[in-house]
């Protein structure tokens, strides 16, 4: 069932267009993260969803409401800001209070409700204190713990761990999309953190300069981008440039690179002599050494390639260890580079000849 339908919304600050023909539909109960470089328009976005602005046109309904027209109030969200937005001179009972009051739920109602959502954001014990008198991931989870007393039927949240120092931020991620899934509440989540968006998210939205370049899940949008913006945008990519010689099935093709021909995946319909670039994550690609089995005799790369997989030569011209792994700069034939992951306890040297390997399922075709 469709929670909530953004349909087609415009929204124009003089003759500046902000948003152009915004639509995202949202399952309930589903966390969908708006995700998108500063001024891309998430904020207003979310704000057009809360009833902060309006659009000039298009429609957003909640379940079969169409709420375009109303207030804020009579939308039932609850939301929270980047900046928190606590009551400073109230405490946390007294901030969580305030949207009960409003709402003219009784004396006891309000008091279990509160109690019951302090023990859900584990602040159990902190209903006098001040906001001034808690740290900012305590603040923080007030702030959320007040978005959600008001037992919305849609959550929005801007941002609201960008003032958190990096393992806070770790620890509440979690904490809220625990808590999300829990209480089955219908989210919406801005974010300008790819990484943040791919562990939270059901769905995300990727925008840039008022529009939707794509609309997926995490794993579409990391292993089928739908446009070079969008694979940069979302982790690391090689790209290597060639034209279609031939389509092998309705997602696999064969393309002429400077490097030869490459075995890809790519969408449906692309015409033979059509210019693309073939993605490949850091990860996907595989080194000789990398192959290399333990106990194995035979030398890696010295086989056939399978027939899903390519094999490139390359030297390598960089490497930069991180712990965990090393990344390998390595120059192909064609001249181009492409960054691999290798193993950090099995790094190869600079200046060494390798063989990279890698399956037409791992790449993905790009529009050139
Ligand atoms: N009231 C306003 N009047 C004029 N322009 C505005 C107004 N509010 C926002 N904008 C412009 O609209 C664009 C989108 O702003 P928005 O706040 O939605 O961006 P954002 O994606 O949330 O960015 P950030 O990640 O920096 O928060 C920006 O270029 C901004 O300058
Ligand atoms: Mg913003």
């Amino acid at each position: 069932m469709t929670a909530l339908t953004i349909d087609r919304i415009n929204k124009r600050y003089g003759n500046l267009h902000i948003l152009k023909d915004i639509s995202i539909p949202i399952a309930k109960g589903e966390f969908v993260s708006l995700l998108g470089p500063s001024g891309c328009g998430k904020t207003t976005t979310l704000r057009c969803i809360a009833g902060f602005e309006r659009p000039d046109d298009g429609s957003i309904l909640f379940g079969n409401r169409d709420v375009t027209r109303t207030l804020p109030e009579q939308r039932d969200i609850g939301m929270v800001f980047q900046s928190y937005a606590l009551f400073p001179h109230m405490t946390v009972a007294e901030n969580l209070s305030f949207g009960l009051e409003v709402r003219k739920v009784s004396v006891p109602d309000r008091q279990k409700r509160i109690a019951d959502v302090l023990a859900m954001v584990r602040l159990e014990g902190y209903d006098k204190r001040f906001p001034r008198e808690l740290s900012g991931g305590q603040q923080q989870r007030v702030a959320l713990a007040r978005a959600l007393v008001i037992e919305p039927s849609v959550l929005l949240l801007d941002e609201p761990l960008a003032n958190l120092d990096a393992t806070l931020r770790d620890e509440m991620r979690f904490f809220i999309r625990d808590l999300q899934q829990r209480v089955g509440i219908t989210s919406i989540y801005v974010t300008h953190d790819q990484a943040e968006a791919m562990v939270m998210s059901d769905k995300i939205v990727v925008m840039s300069a008022g529009t939707i370049s794509q609309f997926g899940s995490p794993r579409e949008i990391y292993e089928r981008p739908a446009s070079q913006s969008v694979a940069g945008f979302i982790g690391r990519s090689n790209t290597i440039s060639g034209k279609i010689a031939e389509a092998l099935g309705q997602d696999s093709y064969k393309v002429d690179t400077p490097c030869g021909s490459i075995g890809t995946t790519g969408p449906a319909g692309l015409a033979k002599g059509a210019e693309v670039k073939i993605m490949i994550r850091p990860e996907n690609i595989h080194t000789r050494k990398q192959c290399v089995g333990a106990g194995q005799k035979q030398e890696a790369g010295s086989g056939e390639a399978g027939k899903d997989e390519n094999v490139l030569a390359g030297a390598v011209v960089n490497s930069v260890y991180q712990g965990s792994a090393n990344q390998l700069a390595v120059k192909l034939a064609s001249g181009d580079r492409v960054t691999v992951d290798v193993n950090g306890r099995n790094p190869l040297d600079v200046g060494e000849q390798v063989a990279l390997r890698f399956a037409a399922s791992d790449t993905w075709l790009l529009a050139s």
